[in-house]
């Protein structure tokens, strides 16, 4: 399993709302990896970690999909 440490200070829900629904075409991708840089909402940032090895968890600085990319552990 690909893994990454992420900081994230949000402290509740974000609501998609009909209208935000709507104006997305009734399909709102959900950012999963982490790194978008418009949480909650996917921006493409995810293809910075689509060569990540298996078992080994990184880290990207600012968690932004262009910083420099460490591993934090490796099991
Ligand atoms: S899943 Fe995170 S930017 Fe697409």
């Amino acid at each position: 399993m690909m893994a990454r440490k992420i900081t994230h200070d949000e402290e509740g829900p974000y609501v998609i709302d009909e209208d935000e629904l709507e104006e997305q075409g009734g399909t709102v991708a959900v950012c999963q990896c982490g790194l978008s840089a418009n949480k909650p909402h996917c921006d493409g940032s995810h293809h910075a970690v689509s060569d990540e090895d298996d078992g080994v968890v990184y880290e990207y600085s600012d968690d932004d999909d262009e910083g420099e990319r460490t591993v934090v552990s490796d099991d």
